[in-house]
């Protein structure tokens, strides 16, 4: 670009986009009983130690992180004996009013689904019973008008299907591949309505090349961040809470205008869930 030119110094390129922040209910629970004593992702090691009070006082940072950004938080009461259930993710699939029971696929976790069903009945939420085996916004995340669906793990490519018919929205099946990867959500992260990041060696090659086609512009993180969960954030538009350690992340969400809120659940990795897993979004 010539300096005498009349364009702007900052291109339409180069300019950082505004991003807008969108209000958001949602739904956690205190990691009251959390503990790992089951090994159902890599993960987890039974043998080590947990530290439940710090569990609890970092979950807590999270929790007075998204009331401060002005988020309607509740609450669902933990049950002793189900450690994994601070992952409220994984309760269920919340749109329109509607919730989609998760239904887990490891028997440790089963009782859960049950549990987060009657909290969605008691709140007023419009419950759907599942059949298929699923395990919630663990596996299914929305972008804009069309949900992303992992499966290869956890949750079974039929549940696809189900949920579509239940949401009225597409469903774009994406099969993971690496163990460590085994919940859609700690391979995707949802900027907003139409940005994603996300790690490509979770993917196989056909739902690597729908991900490329889909979004190019997409954040590419670092192994290492997602090494730590670090795509396993919650976003707003605008703010999006990540993984403190995350910083090739962090950098790139200021790129792009975004506003990265770095919270430390060290704790709760140890189970094999970060922030996202934490924070289940209700969709009135
Ligand atoms: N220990 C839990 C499990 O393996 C962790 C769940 C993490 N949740 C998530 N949404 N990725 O099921």
């Amino acid at each position: 670009m010539s300096i005498n030119s009349a364009t702007p110094v900052l291109s339409e390129e180069s300019a950082v986009p505004v991003r807008t922040a969108t209000k958001r209910t949602i739904l956690m629970c205190k990691p009251q009983f959390f503990t790992v004593v089951y090994r159902i992702n890599p993960w987890m090691d039974p043998a080590l130690p947990t530290d439940t009070s710090l569990a609890v006082e970092q979950w807590q940072t999270l929790y007075d992180t998204y009331v401060g950004l002005g988020y309607d938080v509740q609450l669902i009461e933990p049950i002793d004996g189900l450690p994994d259930m601070v992952y409220a993710a994984n309760g269920g699939f919340v749109i329109d009013n509607q919730a989609y029971g998760a239904k887990f696929t490891h028997v440790q976790r089963q009782p859960e689904g049950p549990a987060y069903m009657d909290w969605f009945g008691a709140n007023g939420f419009d419950v759907r019973v599942p059949i298929e085996t699923n395990e919630g916004e663990g596996d299914f995340l929305l972008v804009g008008d069309v949900i992303l669906a992992g499966t290869g793990f956890r949750s079974d490519s039929n549940s696809h299907a189900e949920l579509s018919i239940i949401a009225g929205r597409p469903v774009i099946t994406l099969r993971l591949i690496n163990p460590s990867f085994y919940h859609l959500d700690t391979a995707v992260a949802v900027l907003d309505d139409s940005n994603i990041a996300y790690l490509p060696s979770a993917f196989d090659a056909p739902s690597l090349a729908i991900l490329q086609e889909r979004y190019p512009d997409a954040i590419i993180v670092t192994e290492e961040d997602a090494s730590i969960l670090g795509l396993n954030s919650y976003s707003d538009g605008y703010n999006v809470v990540i993984a403190a350690r995350a910083k090739d992340f962090e950098q790139q969400l200021r790129a792009r205008g975004y506003n990265p809120i770095g919270v430390d659940l060290s704790e709760l990795l140890l189970g094999g869930g970060g922030v996202k897993c934490c924070t289940l979004e209700l969709r009135r």
